[in-house]
């Protein structure tokens, strides 16, 4: 008996070079799921329209990417409470014809972490970077209970803003939440040092200090597909240095389970897509 094929996508501007639908593709073939997974071009203005048009057809299920995670929280009819926390959702499910949304980055990113031999329980953390993507990963990082989160950014009344916004959280889970200079004058020593900004896309100079790492800082950048400037500013320094493709994969096998109820596995994942000359 052959299944119908379920559909998804993914939608963001730009999306031409989204890895999403190659990931789904190879979690499906895991467990013979026939699924069709593409890529709409959507911009902010439109996304009321065309997510009306996913609703009117048959689609299960889309991941969101940049730059409308915040816009997609605005507008499911239903959320979770992690999406709500962090106002920000990277997976739809349609049931009943109604918008369900939810948040797989923070768990992705813990998950891959994790994998990386990576402990944020009782950690030194700094998250640089105070836009949708930091702020999208802030609830699961308070939940791995790290002894200190420090915040940081280029505009820092932004990194207070955040502070402001995360405290009572941060503070219901005894984890001190602190803002930190970007040029390191408060010289602290961080055990792990995640890079949310999109720096990486529109500078060669990393936005934070050499002296804020040292040999045993690891040092985690949330880009993948391009080594950033503060990827090789850690890798100069010989500290441990990890891109964000891990993540990708990870929250990517997070909407999968919400929409399948299966788990993927994830640890080939990397290896697949350069067989495939995707990365
Ligand atoms: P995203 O959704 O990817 O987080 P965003 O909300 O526009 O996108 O946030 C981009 C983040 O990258 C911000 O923290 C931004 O710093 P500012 O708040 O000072 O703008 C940071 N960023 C972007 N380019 C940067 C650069 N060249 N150097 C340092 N930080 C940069």
């Amino acid at each position: 008996m052959s299944l119908t094929p379920k559909q998804f996508a993914v939608i963001g501007h730009p999306i031409n070079h989204s890895l999403s639908p190659h990931i789904h593709l190879l979690f499906a073939k895991q467990f013979d799921l026939p699924i069709i997974y593409e890529r709409e071009d959507i911009d902010r203005e439109h996304l009321l329209v065309r997510l009306a048009d996913f609703q009117g057809k048959d689609y299960l299920g889309l991941n969101v990417t940049l730059p409308l995670k915040h816009d997609a929280y605005l507008l499911c009819q239903k959320l979770s409470e992690k999406a709500q926390l962090c106002e920000s959702v990277n997976t739809i499910s349609i049931k009943n014809n109604k918008l369900h949304g939810d948040t797989t980055d923070g768990i992705g990113l813990i998950k891959d972490l994790t994998n990386k031999g990576i402990n944020l329980s009782q950690a030194s953390c700094l998250l640089v970077g105070a836009g949708g993507a930091a702020n999208g990963v802030m609830a699961d990082l308070i939940e791995c209970l790290p002894s200190k989160l420090y915040l940081t950014n280029r505009t820092i009344e932004k990194s207070m803003l955040m502070e402001s916004y995360w405290k009572n959280f941060a503070k219901k889970h005894s984890v001190l939440l602190k803002v930190s200079d970007i040029h390191g004058a408060d010289s602290c020593h961080y055990d792990v040092i995640i890079n949310a900004t999109s720096a990486g896309f529109s500078s060669d100079k990393s936005p934070i200090e050499d002296k804020m790492i040292n040999r045993e800082t690891f040092c985690y950048d949330m880009t993948y597909g391009r080594e950033t400037p503060f990827m090789r500013q850690a890798i100069k320094i010989h500290a441990k240095t990890f891109d964000g493709l891990g993540m990708l994969v990870e929250q990517a096998a997070e909407s999968f389970h919400i929409w399948h109820n299966k788990r993927p596995k994830t640890n080939n994942i990397r290896n697949e897509l350069q067989l495939l000359g995707l990365i």
